[in-house]
């Protein structure tokens, strides 16, 4: 059984005020969510989260990291870097990094390689924009993100690799996948791994992410092939980002 995950991407939105109460006011509605919950933070604030979240079941994450592990790389953080302060996990090819930071297929599976070396858990984000779905080429860009990831890797590695699934056109827009569609990519992913692996595809967890929000939480996670969601805008509200944790 794949257990239900929720993992806040807070993006670059956090100070070291804001970052105290929205921990604790998750931490005080925990003891009523089932689902694993982890924060991923900017690289400033890890070190305040880790020790806000100590003694709780709340999970820290970052959210890029470089390829190497050390060097003359001005203004980067590696993956030994972020498991130093306590974070477990770490998000790697956002639409926003392949986007604006020009991260390739490629670069994401470095990134990939780096984190599991590491021993952290990459969150691998997939996804569309809305000139690939409107002409037709969601599977296409959607699998040629994943192949760059097993080729480099093998299948075995998505044994400690998380996916999300997040279409460009949904992220921060507002305008949410309905259950069907975001289902559809999700079966496709799930198919793409079985090809290769049934069991690691069966074990695999696939988030959905991309306007989710305490409205639509439900309906979308009680799709059998979304196993949980990567939250952006609500998951800098505590109240909204429990009531997703709690549709898990
Ligand atoms: P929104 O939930 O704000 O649409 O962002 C989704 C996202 O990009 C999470 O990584």
């Amino acid at each position: 059984m794949r257990k239900t995950i929720v993992a806040g991407n807070w993006k670059m939105n956090a100070s070291k005020e804001s970052v105290d109460s929205l921990i604790k006011d998750i931490l005080s509605g925990m003891h009523e969510v089932s689902s694993d919950v982890i924060v991923c933070a900017p690289f400033p604030y890890l070190s305040q989260v880790e020790a806000l979240i100590s003694n709780s079941n709340l999970m820290l994450g970052a959210q890029n990291l470089n390829v190497n592990s050390k060097g003359a790389f001005t203004g980067e953080v590696s993956a030994n870097m972020i498991k130093d302060f306590g974070a477990q996990h770490v998000i790697v090819g956002h639409s926003e990094r392949r986007s604006l930071y020009g991260e390739s297929s490629a670069i994401v599976a470095e990134k990939t390689k780096a984190s599991i070396d590491a021993g952290l858990t990459p969150i691998l984000c997939v996804g569309e924009s809305l000139e690939d779905r409107e002409s037709g080429d969601t599977e296409i860009v959607v699998a040629e993100q994943l192949n760059a990831v097993i080729s480099l890797l093998g299948i075995e590695a998505f044994n400690g690799i998380i996916v999300a699934y997040e279409p460009v056109w949904a992220i921060g827009t507002g305008l949410t996948a309905t259950p069907e569609q975001a289902q559809s990519v999700h079966l496709f992913i799930r198919n793409l791994l079985a090809a290769s692996d049934e069991s690691i595809a069966k074990n695999t967890s696939i988030l959905y992410g991309g306007s989710m929000n305490a409205s639509n939480a439900a309906d979308l996670i009680s799709c059998p092939d979304i196993d949980g969601g990567l939250i952006g805008g609500a998951a800098l509200k505590a109240a909204d980002f429990l009531q997703i944790c709690k549709a898990g």
